[in-house]
């Protein structure tokens, strides 16, 4: 018990001593050079060539964000850190699955009222057959939502499920009432296409009696408003593969309302047992450069663009995200992660890369990375299942 309380302690005061004020991202980097200093009480030298995750010496340039407060840490950083873009050599590449959704699209903006093509009544539902089927036959078809409101450019896809399991043909026939409003693939992913309303259908192929639907909401994808050369959409600063930092952009460290937040996650973490803790904070332009350079350098551009932002193009440099924990996929999975991924949004943050999105988001799979948003925003970003692209419609693709 004592233990317990101490390492809680070790962790809380981990974080404070590399978010607070110098690291967590504000300790810059003079040189690139190897061995960094991290200041603070209780501060230490983290060697810049330790060995990575998958066995090679990198350059260990973001041990320049770690806390290195307590062994437990140390121990984990020391193997971890700078390993944020690093697909550990041997691992299962995370969502290596189709492509289903053309996320890439850009947003568009259609013309006329959001009226629906349709007389609608009521949303989507589920329609049973009533005994016509035999035994074998699907009765009954249940979806993981039934209505969903989208922008423009969005896609999302509910979950189908056949009844019974015994049943031999479980194919589906997906139609729209328009086409304009929203398409949908034979696999039910929706995609919204322009305003209105409209209801996406789901039959059996097997007994089309059966049938679900989902009636979808368009709204118009929210404006993009630039600001010194910083894109905002509702409110939400975005750095992605679509939309730039300029280089000068810097705050300095995280915000102070992303520390802030960020403590407050890591108090409500301990008090489910378990140890969050900093990795890699803020990280500017010139940090960010670095980093991917020695990623293209060591995979080559294409493989280094699906896990490494271009500088100018990290959220790191938005001192509005962190890397939690462990920066490799051997975080996927563990206790931190999934109390991460279910519980974030009520401190404001978000899984920026959520697995099955980097089709959308341009990025692999970081159960570790978060980014803060407020509590309003990321929750409703959370409730929406969808990423935060898909949330705004919006797209995140180099044009270069
Ligand atoms: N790993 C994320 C995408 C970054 O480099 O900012
Ligand atoms: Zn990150």
């Amino acid at each position: 018990m004592k233990k317990e309380i101490i390492r809680k302690f070790a962790a809380l005061a981990a974080c404070f001593a590399v978010c607070a004020g110098t690291s967590c991202g504000k300790v810059e980097r003079p040189d690139d050079k190897e061995n960094v200093t991290v200041s603070g009480n209780d501060s230490a030298t983290a060697d810049a060539s330790a060995t990575t995750a998958d066995g090679s010496s990198e350059n260990q340039s973001e041990l320049l964000t770690i806390p290195i407060t307590t062994d437990e840490n140390t121990s984990q950083a020391a193997t971890s850190a700078g390993t944020e873009e690093l697909p550990v050599s041997g691992q299962p590449a995370e969502d290596t699955s189709s492509y289903t959704a053309s996320g890439g699209d850009s947003p568009q903006t259609t013309s006329g009222a959001a009226v629906p093509s349709q007389t609608v009544t009521g949303t989507g539902s589920s329609q049973t057959a009533s005994g016509t089927a035999s035994g074998s036959q699907v009765t009954d078809i249940s979806l993981t939502f039934y209505e969903v409101t989208l922008p423009v450019g969005a896609s999302k896809m509910p979950m189908v499920t056949m009844s019974p399991s015994t049943a031999e043909n479980k194919d589906e026939i997906w139609t729209s009432s328009d086409e304009k409003i929203a398409t949908v693939d034979s696999l039910g992913n929706i995609k919204a296409v322009g305003e209105g309303i409209c209801i996406i259908t789901v039959k059996s192929a097997d007994n089309p009696a059966v049938s679900a639907s989902v009636q979808v909401t368009v709204e118009a994808a929210k404006e993009p408003a630039v600001a010194d050369g910083v894109t905002y959409i509702e409110g939400i600063l975005i750095a992605n593969k679509t939309y730039a930092l300029p280089a000068s952009y810097n705050p300095g460290g995280l915000t102070n309302e992303c520390y802030s937040a960020f403590m407050n996650l890591v108090s409500g973490a301990a008090a489910d047992n378990i140890n969050i803790y900093c990795s890699s904070g803020f990280r500017s332009y010139e940090s960010q450069q670095y980093i991917y350079n020695n990623y293209v350098a060591m995979d080559g551009q294409a493989k280094a663009d699906t896990y490494s932002a271009r500088p100018g193009h990290s959220e790191h440099q938005t001192g509005l995200a962190i890397d939690c924990n462990i920066i490799d996929d051997s975080f996927t999975g563990t206790p931190e992660a999934i109390w991460l991924e279910n519980n974030c949004h009520k401190y404001g943050f978000i899984i920026r890369y959520p697995r099955n999105k980097d089709h959308i988001t341009g990025y692999k799979y970081e159960p570790w990375h978060i980014r803060y948003l407020g509590v309003e925003k990321a929750t409703a970003v959370y409730n929406s299942g969808l990423c935060l692209e898909e949330y705004l419609g919006i797209t995140s693709q180099y044009t270069y």
